[in-house]
């Protein structure tokens, strides 16, 4: 039997985190040790309920862990104007019953490395502030990390900045400490996750699944396009965070390149950015497996058998 990918999902939701929760909590491929909060979509208090509010819904036993509040250096900065004033406006949660872990995330983080045989992915779908922190407490867990699997950075453009994408842009230095961190670390960034649309009959097919998880997707995606449409004028939302767990769910999924990849930490126009070096122009050495392409209607089939997990 082949064994199951350990992980530890580090999110802040966020819709299409609670979207890669989905996907990641039911897999038969992976087994989701925890998952760990951070602030970003929205402030911790409110990123933390969400996660929890998720779990609850999916019924599933997996322990959430509150993590850090703010980042690193910089202020903090939120996408309200995108995941609304909850950070998951849509859905509307039975009371909450479930309780965040006594640990911190970062604690968590750094006792199931050090546990670990090196065999944990740690995939991060919100700034990476918590993973970041962890590597700074206990620098003995980098060599534990099997690989790091971010969403987060684009090689072309931004989406808060021309330059930067949110979850770089609301912690660079925390990025930066984690693609220096020495371990093979695969980026998922924008150029990719923007071809996975959530059009309505992708919302249309999802809900014909029937069960109690298609039908918070189908909530969770009537407020995220609905946002997406007014800010950016598309018809669909583009799914970012799941990207990263149907990655590792179908690892034929997604097309990579190695490339030179440094985060800009100096501030000014284009702090936040992930600076990869497509063409190798710097002759440096590749740091990073960096996202080049995807197959969305093969993304879609996994998601689809994603909610069907839950019959
Ligand atoms: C990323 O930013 C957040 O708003 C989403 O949850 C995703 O992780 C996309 O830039
Ligand atoms: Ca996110």
């Amino acid at each position: 039997m082949q064994t199951m990918e350990k992980i530890i999902l580090d999110c802040d939701p966020g819709h299409d985190d609670a979207a890669a929760i989905i996907l990641a909590a039911k897999s038969p491929k992976l087994q989701l040790l925890g998952i760990t909060v951070v602030a970003g979509n929205q402030t911790l208090e409110n990123t933390l309920r969400n996660a929890l509010n998720v779990v609850q819904w999916l019924d599933v036993d997996v322990p959430v862990y509150a993590g850090c509040g703010q980042p690193i250096v910089r202020e903090k900065v939120i996408a309200g104007d995108i995941h609304g004033k909850t950070g998951l406006d849509g859905p509307v949660f039975p009371p909450l019953m479930r309780k965040a872990q006594p640990e911190h995330a970062v604690n968590f983080i750094i006792r199931r490395l050090l546990d670990s045989d090196g065999d944990i992915t740690m995939v991060t779908t919100g700034p990476m502030t918590n993973l970041a922190m962890a590597l700074r407490m206990e620098p003995k867990i980098a060599e534990k990390i099997k690989r790091i699997v971010l969403m987060g950075g684009a090689y072309a453009n931004g989406n808060v900045t021309p330059a930067a994408e949110f979850n770089i842009f609301a912690d660079p230095e925390a990025a930066h400490i984690c693609f220096t961190a020495g371990r093979p670390i695969t980026m998922i960034g924008l150029d990719v996750t923007r071809k996975v649309l959530c059009y309505p009959e992708i919302v249309q097919r999802m809900e014909k699944v029937g069960n109690r998880v298609s039908a918070l997707f189908v909530s969770l995606m009537g407020h995220f396009c609905k946002t997406q449409k007014e800010i950016f004028g598309w018809d669909g939302g583009p799914l970012h965070d799941p990207v990263t767990i149907a990655s590792l769910i179908d690892p034929e999924l997604v097309t990579t390149k190695p490339m030179n990849a440094q985060i800009d930490i100096r501030g000014g126009q284009s702090y936040g950015r992930t600076n990869c070096d497509f063409f190798n122009y710097l002759r440096l050495p590749p740091t990073a497996d960096v996202a080049i392409d995807i197959d969305p209607a093969r993304f879609w089939d996994v998601f689809e058998e994603g909610l069907r997990n839950y019959n």
